[in-house]
């Protein structure tokens, strides 16, 4: 890993006392990332689409008897900027800040040549992928700033930093995730204790990248559980000195 410093390990309670927002919490990279940010104590509250899962990432908790997760169930891809006012005002009345926010629910859209991609789809996959953490990290920004260290982060792709064929609307997404958080960060730093950045996982065994490549053994790239240190590290005050970075897990 090229951004977390060699011999870095997360000590048990290396989240105490934060909050951290993961959106796609229920599968995949964000379902590991909300479970290794609560075995490392903090409280996270688990954005997703599907209920069921969210629930089941939430007894995985409870029955590991760590801090209460908190449920936030949200169809990105309808959501409107005024119900997401409604829930920053929610959450606002039960939290007194926000420590972390991993904006990490994305959906691929279909895998065409953009003469062939829908209006349809390009829409939603910028609404999921790019309008979507827009709203929710302006109607965040309050509790953000209330934190005594906050840690913003996009999570990007290899295609997000170099086009490639058939990729047309996921990566032009991630080019606009780049450059939101570019533009965030530059506007946060100095004046705020407000850090972003974007990460790029790189391949991982999770049911988008099954889709992406439907012919690759699953067992070829890694589990996302193997790889949480450097969500880890992102929220840990550990990283106080990274702001507007282009970060990737794997190199
Ligand atoms: N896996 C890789 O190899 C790879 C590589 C580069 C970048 N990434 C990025 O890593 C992030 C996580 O990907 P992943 O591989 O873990 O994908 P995944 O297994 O497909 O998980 C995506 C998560 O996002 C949620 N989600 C999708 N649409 C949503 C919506 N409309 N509203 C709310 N939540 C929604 C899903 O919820 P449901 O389960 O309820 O559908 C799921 O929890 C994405 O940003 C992806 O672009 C992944």
């Amino acid at each position: 890993m090229t951004f977390v410093p060699e011999g870095w390990h997360p000590a048990a309670d290396e989240l105490n006392g934060k909050t951290i927002l993961i959106t796609g919490a229920g599968d995949g990279i964000g379902k590991a990332v909300a479970l290794a940010c609560a075995r490392h104590g903090a409280e996270v509250l688990l954005l997703g689409r599907t209920e069921k899962k969210l629930e089941a990432v939430y007894d995985t908790i409870m029955t590991e008897e760590l801090v209460t997760p908190g449920i936030i169930p949200c169809d990105l891809s309808q959501v409107s900027h005024d119900a997401l006012c409604e829930l920053g005002q929610e959450l606002g009345s039960s939290i007194d800040k926000l420590d972390g926010l991993v904006h990490n629910a994305s959906i691929l859209g279909d895998r065409k040549s953009m003469a062939q991609t829908s209006v349809a789809t390009w829409n939603q996959v910028m609404q999921v992928n790019v309008n979507a953490p827009f709203m929710l990290t302006q109607v965040m920004l309050p509790l953000l700033h209330a934190a005594p260290e906050a840690s913003v982060v996009f999570t990007s792709s290899g295609v997000g930093r170099k086009g490639r064929a058939f990729w047309g609307a996921y990566a032009t997404s991630k080019f606009a995730t780049e450059g939101m958080m570019q533009v965030l960060a530059d506007e946060l730093t100095n004046t705020t204790k407000i850090r972003v950045n974007s990460l790029n996982p790189g391949a991982i065994n999770t049911a988008m990248r099954r889709m992406a490549y439907p012919a690759e053994p699953p067992t070829t790239n890694p589990d996302p559980e193997a790889l949480v240190s450097a969500w880890l590290y992102l929220m840990s005050n550990d990283s106080a000195a990274l702001n507007g970075q282009a970060l990737s897990v794997q190199s």
